[in-house]
């Protein structure tokens, strides 16, 4: 299969992806978050090539993408008024919410769950192919699985080339995480994954909010998780992933004390004089925590090379947009974080 490059820029390109889309086909799609791999959502067999486009495990269920707010009744029902809040004040945008799914929904977008995940996204081109193909679209990020998200369509390329009918191409992610998921199936909402939507900004709306344990420690293979996803060992790069904590100097001290020929630093941009001979990357500003997001999974790409042994990295700390790039980076690592103050 040859896989088409096509432009979200334009209206003849956005309606051919809406026919593949009709058809059955996989057409990677841009997102605020990070691209999606998408499909007809109610098409069972449509559905099933997602998951053996990307090597998916079957039972991580997918998001369903709508072009309007309102069509979240058509496809969840006990909608509470939390959900249409949230709905208000965030949608379109970075966020997804789990809810009780209609029949209509094959099993294969739900992994058998009775409740579906829905988000409506921001990007204006990716909602009129939405609204075009008239069908909402199952996507998963657009990454091989276990591999770091996409946020740009060459990183798609270089992941699903051969596999799928085109990409879509709207350019890099603004957020470069995926959508904050929020599963208000309970008496109490519960943040399953971090996002562009943080913590405190649900807490002044929804009053409480419940952390899923997955969010803040590792979770054993065979454990039953909400978000059946945050189980796997993600956004990872092929070599191992150390987080190193404490102030910049005593980081940089550490790490510098255990680098050897091949290993490489993750750090922040003001922290690149710090490891001169270190190899060093920088994904964005320690100054600017949506700097690091939108950066992070470009980072972790490059850096996802056979030859590297060991990544140190610099991990961000504290609320807002840090939580959600704290997230993915200490799942990369698998938590293994070090204190470099107390290794002093
Ligand atoms: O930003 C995003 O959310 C991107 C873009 C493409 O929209 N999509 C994305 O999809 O990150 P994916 O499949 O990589 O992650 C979806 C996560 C998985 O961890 C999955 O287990 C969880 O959502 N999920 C899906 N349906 C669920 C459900 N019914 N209950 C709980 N978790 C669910
Ligand atoms: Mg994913």
């Amino acid at each position: 299969m040859i896989t088409r490059m096509l432009s979200a820029q334009n209206s003849e390109d956005i309606a051919l992806a809406a026919q593949w889309i009709r058809e059955g086909k996989l057409v990677a799609i841009p997102t605020e978050t990070v691209y999606g791999l998408a499909a007809n959502g109610l098409d069972e067999q449509a559905v099933l090539r997602i998951f053996q486009a990307k090597g998916r495990p079957q039972d991580n269920p997918l998001i369903l993408h709508i072009a309007q707010p309102q069509e979240l009744r058509k496809l969840c029902k006990d909608i509470p008024a939390s959900a249409w809040l949230l709905a208000d004040n965030f949608w379109p945008g970075p966020l997804t919410m789990v809810l009780p799914a209609r029949e209509i929904i094959p099993k294969s977008t739900t992994a058998g769950l009775d409740t579906v995940a829905v988000r409506c996204p921001k990007t204006a081109a990716t909602r009129a192919l939405i609204a075009m193909a008239g069908v909402p679209l199952a996507a998963p990020s657009a990454n091989r699985s276990g591999k770091p998200s996409t946020t740009t369509a060459q990183h798609v390329l270089s992941d699903m080339d051969g596999r799928i009918t085109a990409i879509l191409d709207g350019g890099a992610c603004e957020v470069g995480v995926e959508s904050t998921i929020v599963d208000l199936t309970g008496d109490i909402p519960r943040l399953l994954r971090p996002g562009g939507v943080t913590p405190e900004e649900l807490i002044a709306l929804l009053g409480e909010l419940q952390i899923d344990p997955a969010v803040l420690a590792p979770v054993a293979a065979d454990a039953v998780v909400r978000a059946p996803g945050m189980k796997y060992r993600h956004y990872a790069p092929a070599a191992p992933l150390i987080i190193v904590t404490g102030s910049a100097q005593a980081a940089a001290f550490y790490i510098r004390a255990h680098f050897q020929r091949g290993d490489a630093v993750l750090c922040f941009e003001e922290e690149l004089p710090l490891y001169q001979n270190c190899n060093p990357t920088s994904y964005g500003s320690c100054a600017a925590a949506q700097s690091l997001s939108s950066g992070l999974f470009a980072a972790l790409r490059a850096l996802d090379r056979p030859d590297i042994g060991t990544i140190y990295a610099r991990c961000p700390e504290g609320g807002g947009m840090a939580y959600a790039v704290g997230n993915r980076l200490k799942k990369a690592a698998g938590f293994h974080i070090v204190n470099a103050e107390d290794a002093r």
